[in-house]
């Protein structure tokens, strides 16, 4: 065969293109435990970021010790026994997507666009001299061009926010991608959740807060050129503080600190 005939070129073209495709799918497998490990750490670091325990100069795994993970009920708002849900194996995500584990939301209680809303849900617990003092909570919802997910962990008066972080999202970078600079997160720190009356209060602005007024304990920033974004964020930290998300949750854990 001539080796620029219209045979040959097909032959050679054919050959590398399987060879390609083997490299390509064997990295891929081989690589997907290398993800799984490196996202469970992204996650971890998330939560110690959120709870203000991260400490890059000392081992994750370490720190993650000072983590308690728990599996809720967000329907009762009880913790569930791991012999009911193992932790080690509990798949949040999958179980958003299950019908056997989840349920659909109609657009009135689902302001944060995520469709459908799992019955467990991870919680993650720090106690200090056995007392609860922060909650992390996972949280996700619709930004502009992907869902965000991320943390929230709220003090032990559950109301105060310690921190709120996102380990994955797919939002501009310089625009909705905003979310991640550290300025923004450090307004999220000590503001309040909640009115006395126990309403949900906190919220993204669609502008600057205004420091003199009394509402300002209880609002954040908006992100200039990138409101969708930001509203997004507003939504889901409001959808997962409310009766649709952790509330029954925060019920529990109230009526616990209160006995
Ligand atoms: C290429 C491109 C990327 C954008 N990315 C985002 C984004 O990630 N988040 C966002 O809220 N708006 C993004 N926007 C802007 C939105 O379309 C919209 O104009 C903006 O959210 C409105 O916010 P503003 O009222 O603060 O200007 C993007 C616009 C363009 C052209």
């Amino acid at each position: 065969m001539q080796r620029d005939s219209i045979a040959n070129t097909f032959t050679v073209a054919t050959c590398l293109c399987i060879v390609c495709s083997v490299v390509v799918s064997t990295a891929a497998v081989l690589l997907r435990p290398a993800q799984e490990r490196n996202q469970a750490m992204e996650q971890k670091r998330n939560i110690l970021q959120a709870a203000g325990l991260y400490r890059p100069d000392q081992p994750l795994e370490e720190l993650f010790k000072q983590i308690e993970v728990q599996v809720v009920d967000l329907e009762s708002g009880q913790l569930v026994d791991p012999s009911v849900i193992d932790p080690d194996t509990f798949n949040q995500r999958a179980a958003a997507r299950d019908p056997d584990l989840s349920r659909s939301l109609d657009s009135r209680q689902d302001p944060a666009g995520i469709g459908r809303r799992e019955k467990y849900s991870f919680v993650y617990l720090v106690r200090k001299d056995g007392q609860l003092s922060q909650i992390v909570l996972p949280v996700r919802g619709r930004g502009l061009w992907s869902t965000l997910y991320g943390f929230l962990a709220l003090d032990a008066d559950l109301d105060h926010i310690q921190g709120l972080t996102f380990y994955e999202h797919g939002e501009t970078p310089g625009l909705g991608g905003e979310v991640d600079n550290p300025r923004w997160k450090q307004q999220w720190v000590g503001k309040r959740a909640f009115d006395e009356e126990g309403n949900i209060r906190i919220r993204v602005l669609r502008g600057r807060v205004d420091q003199d007024d009394p509402a300002a304990i209880h609002q954040i920033d908006g992100l200039a050129g990138a409101t969708i974004t930001a509203q997004g964020v507003s939504n889901l930290v409001r959808f997962w503080l409310g009766e649709q998300g952790f509330g029954s949750v925060l019920e529990t854990l109230r009526e616990l600190e209160s006995e």
